[in-house]
């Protein structure tokens, strides 16, 4: 009995004592390099040579610095109390005063030049551009690429708009909180021709509790001449997914994540699904009837010469799927192409300790933040990841500074139209295969687009060899990127 006991009290402490080691590993100093945590995943290819703390740092991948720029803007970051069409007041964060900021919008080609200011942003800001490719200096994560930008600063960033898309920029420095309180807006590269007669991009955010789509926290009514040519850019802001419905017209869809899609046919009666922080386009020609877009189970969206009539009341049932929409057509690589690395990415939740405060935390590839992989490449490689979620909750998981070719979802291949992705709707219980080429050298974030939960630790970074950063988590910008 007492041997019995003895062994219990043994086995209790050994237990205690293995709790207070987690616990004591979980805890982050103040100030850190993102680099100096994780395991360093090769993927099963090479293990780079060049060391990591040997190389280039990420303020040498800059834009170009001397050329004119094509399109200039100012964006001043302040605390504003903004107010929704219906009148109701919210205090929030804004880029200008407003909240979706000004819609910034470049031809394809341009050197695009914005300045930042922060008037009065206590915590900082910084400007990332969601689903641009741009050089790893101009992506605005504080801490990685660049310092949070104080009360009463500036910062240029400076990059050429490759793509044509929908894309939106947003603050990356305590970005659960503001991007929420309202620091985003809508950034649109325009191709060279459009034969669209009328081009809008509408983005649904909730303030406070409450649905929007461009600060209008009901239906925006509009005439416009049957037979005009439309493009809706939407975009959503939100952390969690966000449903439209189309109501009174055939559609198509034209992109995802700011990538055409091929030979998109006319659709009818569909959801259109959007992941936190993901953009779908559409596109129809006016019909003599009504057009509602709406954003599904509120009373919020974009009615088309409907005064006076009502909104059908049944919504769509059938969701938009675009693993089989649109044509085949050639991609630079495929499932079947020569990896050099592959990764896995699972998603799972766990009990343990996040810097110290125990609960059940997200982990990946059973690891809680900041012990979670990075996966190391090297530029030229061509990289497939597997992301399982193995979590009951969705998570969007974004890449930046590169576009992902979705290659299967849930075992079943893509057909139709090549599906680039930058941010993922990843369901609970899914499983997607996807691809991507590393030709954008730095140390770029991987995250949940659901930013409590990046912020919650559901964060790790891909990281090309021998690329340093001289920033640093905390530090006296006080760098909090999630
Ligand atoms: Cu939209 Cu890491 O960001
Ligand atoms: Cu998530």
């Amino acid at each position: 009995m007492r041997a019995l006991g003895g062994a219990l009290g043994v086995g209790l402490v050994i237990l205690l004592g293995w709790i207070g080691w987690l616990w004591h590993e979980s805890r982050l100093p103040d100030t850190y390099d993102v680099m100096d945590y994780g395991s360093h995943d090769y993927g099963g290819g090479p293990i780079p040579t060049s060391g990591h703390h040997s190389g280039i740092s990420v303020a040498n991948l800059r834009g170009p610095r001397s050329e004119a720029a094509d399109a200039k803007f100012r964006l001043t970051a302040q605390a504003t109390t903004i107010r929704l069409a219906s009148g109701r007041e919210i205090e929030a964060l804004t880029f200008d005063g407003v909240s979706p900021g000004p819609e910034l919008r470049v031809q394809q080609g341009d050197l695009v030049e914005v300045t930042l200011l922060n008037e009065d942003v206590s915590q900082g800001v910084t400007i990332h551009w969601h689903g641009v490719d741009v050089p790893n200096a101009e992506d605005g994560v504080a801490g990685v690429t660049q310092n949070a930008v104080p009360p009463g600063q500036r910062y240029v960033y400076r990059f050429r708009a490759e793509q044509v898309g929908t894309f939106w920029y947003h603050s990356h420095q305590v970005s659960s909180k503001e991007v929420r309180r309202g620091l985003f807006g809508a950034f649109v590269i325009e191709p060279a021709q459009s034969i669209y007669d009328l081009d809008l991009a509408l983005a649904a955010h909730t303030f406070d509790g409450v649905a929007t789509l461009n600060a209008n926290d009901g239906f925006q009514s509009r005439k416009i001449s049957p037979g005009t040519r439309v493009r809706l850019r939407l975009l959503n802001t939100d952390g969690t997914p966000r449903r439209f419905t189309v109501q009174g017209t055939q559609f198509l869809v034209l992109a995802l994540d700011g990538t055409d899609l091929n030979e998109p046919s006319p659709i009818e009666n569909d959801t259109l699904e959007i992941a936190g922080g993901g953009r779908v386009d559409i596109a129809f020609t006016v019909p003599r009837a009504p057009v509602w877009i709406s954003l599904a189970e509120t009373e919020v969206g974009l009615a088309l010469n409907a005064d006076g009539v009502k909104r059908p009341l049944a919504e769509p049932s059938d969701e938009f799927n675009p693993a089989g929409y649109g044509e085949r057509a050639a991609t630079p690589f495929e499932a079947s192409s020569r990896f050099d690395r592959r990764f896995e990415l699972t998603i799972g939740r766990w009990p343990g300790f996040l810097d110290g405060r125990p609960g059940l935390q997200w982990t990946i590839n059973g690891a809680i933040f900041p012990h979670v992989p990075v996966f190391v490449v090297e530029k030229g490689d061509l990289v497939h990841v597997t992301i399982t979620n193995d979590t009951d909750a969705v998570h969007p998981m974004h890449l930046h500074g590169h576009h992902l070719l979705v290659l299967s979802r849930d075992g079943v291949a893509v057909s139709g139209s090549p599906w680039w992705a930058d941010t993922l709707n990843v369901e609970a219980g899914e499983r997607f295969e996807v691809a991507f080429r590393a030709d954008n050298p730095g140390i770029w974030m991987d995250h949940c687009h659901n930013l409590r939960h990046a912020a919650d630790g559901l964060t790790m970074h891909v990281m090309y060899a021998g690329v340093t950063t001289p920033f640093r988590i905390g530090d006296t910008a006080r760098n909090e990127p999630e």
